[in-house]
């Protein structure tokens, strides 16, 4: 199946680093396994794909144009310098939120009993690409531990995503590290599509199903309806 051959996605895999100073740092647990998975299912399909990685330690997935980075100012500069050739932008990677305010130049010293850590907000590179994506298809996911459909559909909107993955992190099996995550598909146009339990690499090919399928019915509407299956009801909370 080529379904996504002139296509050129854009995605971005793994974890940010936030430097403390220069041999700490600020991390989480996002292995890039979705990502990649991601990657090289698209690449299968016909896509040319550039992905955007944080440190991982997975082997280069063929025939992607791979950009490794450390840091989430790093990979916004990467992501907006690949953007204007991008037709699909999907955001796999586990961004931190925050950095600290400054980076010690030298390895902070054992002295106080507790060390108070200034933290500031990293840019928003979901929000950022939503603001200006013009005709390009954008794919947010969302990490949360409760509420997942909730926050995943807030997300969707106030990031101006087209489709949004939402996956709940909170227990072993799925999520961060593991090779299988549970995921819904929440599109814009209000279908909402549970995927149960699967490898990464299904699951991964369910999303690029799901993009395509709603590329296509906002493309053509009037003949989504006999071509496109129903989407299922979803059962996480
Ligand atoms: O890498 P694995 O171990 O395989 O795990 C996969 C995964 C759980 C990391 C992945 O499926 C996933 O959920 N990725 C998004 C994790 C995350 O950062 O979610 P969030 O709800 O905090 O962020 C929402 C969206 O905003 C994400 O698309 C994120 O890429 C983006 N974001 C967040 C912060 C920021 N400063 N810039 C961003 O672009």
């Amino acid at each position: 199946m080529r379904d996504l051959a002139g296509e050129t996605v854009l995605l971005t895999a793994g974890p940010t680093r936030e430097a403390i100073d220069p041999v700490r740092y600020i991390t989480n647990r996002s292995s890039g396994k979705m990502g990649y998975a991601i990657a090289t299912a698209a690449a299968a399909r016909g896509a040319e794909v550039v992905l955007i990685s944080g440190p991982v330690t997975l082997a280069p997935p063929l025939g992607v144009r791979l950009i490794m980075v450390e840091t989430a100012a790093q990979m916004y500069n990467a992501v907006f310098a690949e953007l204007p050739r991008a037709t699909i932008v999907i955001k796999a990677a586990a961004v931190a939120d925050y950095r600290p305010a400054v980076v010690a130049s030298q390895k902070i010293k054992k002295q106080a009993d507790d060390v108070v850590l200034h933290l500031e907000k990293t840019p928003d590179i979901l929000a950022a690409v939503g603001r200006v994506k013009g005709s390009r298809f954008l794919v947010g996911f969302a990490a949360e531990t409760n509420d997942v459909l909730q926050y995943g559909q807030r997300k969707l909107v106030e990031k101006n995503c087209d489709l949004l993955v939402a996956n709940c992190v909170g227990r072993s099996g799925s999520g961060f590290e593991s090779d299988h995550n549970e995921v819904a598909l929440l599109a814009r146009c209000g279908s909402i599509v549970h995927c149960e339990s699967a490898p990464k690499t299904v699951i991964a090919e369910r999303i690029l199903d799901e993009i395509v399928r709603v590329r296509l019915r906002s493309r053509h509407p009037e003949s989504s309806a006999e071509v496109l299956p129903e989407a299922t009801v979803p059962e996480m909370s």
